[in-house]
């Protein structure tokens, strides 16, 4: 098994992810739109227009104060094209998720969901060993090795995809063990004509692709899950119909408990479709231990002969571990924001908008039915469509399933504040280094960054560090 984190068969499906989208950038909204996007905002029309002016160069050299006198309408350029969570079904009396603390449960929740939540804790941040199936190939020996700091978090640990590049085709080089590389092995086992010693993989010498991933933060992903398919797929049209230019697509993948091809929306690329799928494909992927979704062992450097030698050749776990990783992840709370979301960081979020960026990291959703009361029927604050979005040499390369090699999934940026390396490898230290990388679809909001006032600019990144 070679498909780490990229559990499902893709499915074909040419509505929905068709690849590179046009490139075809909005310019300079009119009033019209203005008004709409006043009409959800907190701000008056009047600062509103103040702040998208002073946006730009060209409105006048100094910046205008706030509720001042308001430029006309047509000096306006603002590229908000975002979707408001009412568009997908959340009313006025919708309630917001409750807030938790970073790496707690979800806030309301009854004392057997708790249990749940911290065996669930528990057993994710247990060390294995090779008894308990670990290897022969793997990463770490425990979920919390990469997902910590705290708990549930990122300990920014990346990992190396690789694959090949022939006439414009990707090859994942799955008989050289890609295209996610396990970096640990079990090492000397065995003894006589069984003795074996199992080395780390390494990027073998055909590749001409090479890419590194960064552990994600699982904080709030129980609401992402509870998301139902069809509001993705509302969402996508309405950025289609929208902004072209920005419209992010949905990653169509098989479930495999039920065969069902459903809307992808974990992982960097939306490679899986839900948490209880991810926590199998990671135990295989990333530590080596098979169960009833991912029952395969990964071939070390790709050479299956060699798994004549795993020292725990049956099915290493019965699929408990699986739910309870699940349970933990679901019940895990989303990132609180910190008191400063107020004053400048506020009108940083009007700033995030005219922008542009909030057209793919879209503020708010509503989950679906939940069987957990705390997650049914919540709006709550991710900061993504997590749709894809192509993102041209941004892109880390790597094809997997229907997803391509310059689509990426919209980073969601709750939790942004807690962070210390960004974008999928990892690349930026600072939140203005990833902003400044952004390229293909988001090009020319990245280009209204730079043009705009550099006061403003200082409000937005508050605004990103608040949330
Ligand atoms: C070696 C480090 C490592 C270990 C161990 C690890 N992960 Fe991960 N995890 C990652 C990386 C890297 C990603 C991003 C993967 C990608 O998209 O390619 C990730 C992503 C995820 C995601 C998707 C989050 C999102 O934002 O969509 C989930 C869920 C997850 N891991 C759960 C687990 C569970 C459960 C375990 C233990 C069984 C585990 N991980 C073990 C590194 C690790
Ligand atoms: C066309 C869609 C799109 C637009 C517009 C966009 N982004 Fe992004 N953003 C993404 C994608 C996709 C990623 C992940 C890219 C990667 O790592 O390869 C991302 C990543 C980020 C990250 C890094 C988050 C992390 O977890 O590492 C930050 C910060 C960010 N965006 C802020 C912004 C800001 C601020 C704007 C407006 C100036 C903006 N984005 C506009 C799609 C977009």
């Amino acid at each position: 098994m070679h498909a780490h984190h990229s559990s499902g068969t893709p499915v074909p499906s040419p509505q929905v992810n068709t690849g590179p989208c046009a490139a075809e950038f909005a310019g300079a909204r009119d009033a019209a739109e203005i008004d709409a996007h006043v009409a959800r905002s907190h701000l008056s029309k009047a600062a509103l227009l103040a702040i998208a002016c002073a946006l730009f160069v060209g409105c006048g050299t100094h910046r205008a104060p706030i509720a001042a006198t308001a430029p006309a309408a047509t000096d306006v350029a603002s590229a908000d094209a975002s979707v408001d969570v009412t568009e997908l079904g959340a009313t006025g009396k919708t309630p917001r998720v409750g807030p938790g603390a970073l790496g707690g449960p979800l806030a309301g929740i009854d004392a057997g969901l708790l249990a749940r939540f911290e065996a669930g804790r528990d057993d994710f941040l247990e060390l294995e060993d090779i008894a308990d199936g670990i290897g022969p190939v793997f990463n770490e020996v425990s979920c919390g090795s990469c997902h910590d700091q705290p708990v549930g978090g990122t300990t920014g640990r990346t990992e190396t995809r690789f694959g090949r590049v022939v006439d414009g085709r990707f090859d994942p080089l799955a008989e050289k063990g890609g295209s996610l590389m396990q970096d640990h092995a079990i090492g000397a086992v065995g003894a006589g004509a069984g003795a074996v010693t199992f080395v780390p993989e390494t990027v073998p010498a055909e590749a001409n692709v090479r890419a590194l991933r960064l552990t994600t933060p699982l904080f709030g992903l129980g609401l992402v899950d509870a998301v139902p398919d069809e509001t993705f797929l509302q969402l996508a049209q309405l950025e289609a119909s929208r902004s072209p230019s920005t419209a992010g697509v949905a990653n169509l993948v098989t479930e495999i408990t039920t065969g069902a091809t459903r809307v992808g929306r974990f992982g960097w690329k939306c490679q899986v479709p839900t948490l209880h799928q991810f926590s199998g494909d990671a135990y295989l992927n990333e530590m080596g231990v098979t169960s009833a979704q991912f029952p395969n062992e990964s071939c070390p450097q790709g050479n299956c002969a060699l798994l004549a030698f795993d020292p725990v050749p049956t099915l290493n776990n019965d699929g408990e571990d699986v739910d309870r990783f699940t349970d933990f992840m679901t019940l895990l709370a989303p990132p609180p924001r910190a008191e400063r979301a107020y004053g400048v960081a506020a009108q940083g979020e009007e700033v995030f908008r005219s922008l542009g960026c909030a057209n793919c990291h879209t503020p708010s959703l509503v989950t679906g039915e939940s069987p957990v009361p705390a997650l049914s029927h919540r709006v709550f604050q991710p900061f993504s469509d997590f749709l894809l979005h192509d993102m041209g040499p941004l892109g880390d390369g790597i094809v997997q399933g229907n997803a391509g090699a310059t689509q990426m999934r919209t980073a969601p940026l709750w939790g942004l504040g807690s962070r210390h390396t960004y974008l999928h490898d990892g690349r930026a230290r600072t939140v203005e280094q990833a902003i400044t990388a952004h390229a293909g679809q988001a090009a020319a909001a990245r280009e209204r960054y730079y043009r705009m006032n550099p006061g403003l600019r200082q409000h937005l990144l508050a605004f990103l560090r608040s949330l």
